[in-house]
């Protein structure tokens, strides 16, 4: 089997990409360390800028990944400033923000950045449409997962192998993995 680290603090993640790569193949190791976030709009900046950083720093080959909610009501809030936003209003303030709003629709984008010591970051991305509920629902996942509707439940309302069959993560993560196989890395 092949061993992948996977750069990140939030256990959240690591229970999903550890569940969906083993059934391809793939051990994906957490490594805790803070690598430098990219001030950026641009998901895909952010990975990139990450993988590279920490493959350097850390000689191995890493996969790192950046997320974000993007509420189409609000323009695409909070998007690249998702972690932030939770950290400050959490659930609650998006709700209070998206009381009375009609268009509830919104999207989870994730970018995977794989990157070898010595080499260029190459990344992955996927994406799932959903909407926000009316009020948090349901105790599994992390984050805006109480708050993401898709179909009839919410993300936090599913076994981490129901999210894993749709989410952008795994869209993302199962990209990587298949390139990974093609590329013999
Ligand atoms: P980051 O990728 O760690 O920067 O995530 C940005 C923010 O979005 C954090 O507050 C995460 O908790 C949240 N987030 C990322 N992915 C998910 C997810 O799959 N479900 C719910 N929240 C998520």
């Amino acid at each position: 089997m092949k061993t992948i680290y996977f750069v990140t603090n939030n256990m959240g993640k690591v229970r999903e990409a550890k569940a969906l790569l083993e059934k391809l193949g793939i051990d994906a190791q957490q490594l805790a360390y803070e690598y430098p976030e990219l001030q950026s709009d641009d998901l895909e900046e952010i990975a990139k800028y990450g993988a590279k950083h920490a493959a350097m720093h850390l000689k191995k080959p890493v996969i790192v990944e950046d997320a974000g909610l993007f509420i189409s009501a609000l323009n695409g809030f909070p998007g690249p400033y998702s972690s932030f936003t939770f950290k400050r209003i959490g659930n609650e303030g998006i709700l209070k923000l998206m009381r009375d709003v009609k268009d509830r629709k919104a999207q989870f984008r994730s970018v995977v950045g794989y990157c070898a010591p010595g080499k260029e970051t190459i990344t992955f991305s996927g994406a799932v449409e959903g909407e926000i509920s009316h009020e948090p629902r349901g105790r599994s996942g992390f984050g805006y997962d109480p708050i993401f509707l898709y179909g009839d439940r919410t993300f936090a309302q599913m076994s981490t192998e129901k999210k894993n069959e749709v989410s952008h993560r795994c869209i993302a993560l199962r990209r990587f993995a298949e390139w990974l196989q093609k590329n013999n890395e």
